[in-house]
């Protein structure tokens, strides 16, 4: 049995924009319209294979409410990605994005990765607060490493960008 190569994901962002759904789609491929927010933080396991190796990505879901906010740097600490996620249905959620990358751009291991992820691509369009040329142009702003779009309802892009999350970190 090949051994897995350990790496802490922590992700953080407003409550409600999805954290916890986008982690259960990945790792249980599941979601439920009536998730409780979460409290303090939550930790999950997943392994998945990119090329020959073989990764266990160990999670921190946080809790996104804000009188858990100064617990979250024991989160990061250490972490070897940084998922930061907003919904595209929400424009403060973007601006709590951006708040949270810039307090990691200050805070974290400066060898964290960090990806911006933008939750609940399955509303209707005509909800959408939050349009992609403005994130690109953003991310170019706060070297962001990766940025995407997706659903945890539908399943769509989750996959592929804990699959990106994989190839960005450091493998020897
Ligand atoms: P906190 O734990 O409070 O920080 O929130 P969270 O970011 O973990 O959000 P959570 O996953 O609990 O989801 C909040 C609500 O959004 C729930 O009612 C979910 O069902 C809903 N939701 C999550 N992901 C999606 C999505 O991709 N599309 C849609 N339409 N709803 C979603
Ligand atoms: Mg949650």
């Amino acid at each position: 049995m090949q051994k897995p190569l350990n790496f802490k994901l922590v992700l953080l962002g407003e409550s409600a924009v999805g954290k916890s759904s986008i982690v259960l789609r990945f790792v249980k491929q599941q979601f439920a319209e009536d998730r409780e927010s979460t409290i303090g933080a939550a930790f999950l396991t997943q392994q998945m294979k990119i090329a020959e190796d073989l990764i266990k990505f160990e999670i921190w879901d946080t809790a996104g409410q804000e009188r858990y906010k100064s617990l979250a740097p024991m989160y990061y600490r250490y972490a070897h990605a940084a998922l930061v996620v907003y919904s595209v249905g929400s424009k403060d959620s973007l601006d709590r994005a951006v708040k949270w990358i810039e307090e990691l751009k200050r805070q974290a291991d400066s060898n964290t990765i960090i990806i911006l992820a933008g939750n609940k691509s399955d509303i209707p369009d005509n909800t959408k607060q939050v349009a992609n040329s403005d994130v690109e142009k953003l991310c170019e702003e706060l070297d962001v490493s990766y940025h995407a779009t997706c659903s945890a309802k539908s399943g769509a892009g989750i996959n592929e960008l804990f699959l990106k999350i994989g190839q960005l970190l450091p493998i020897q």
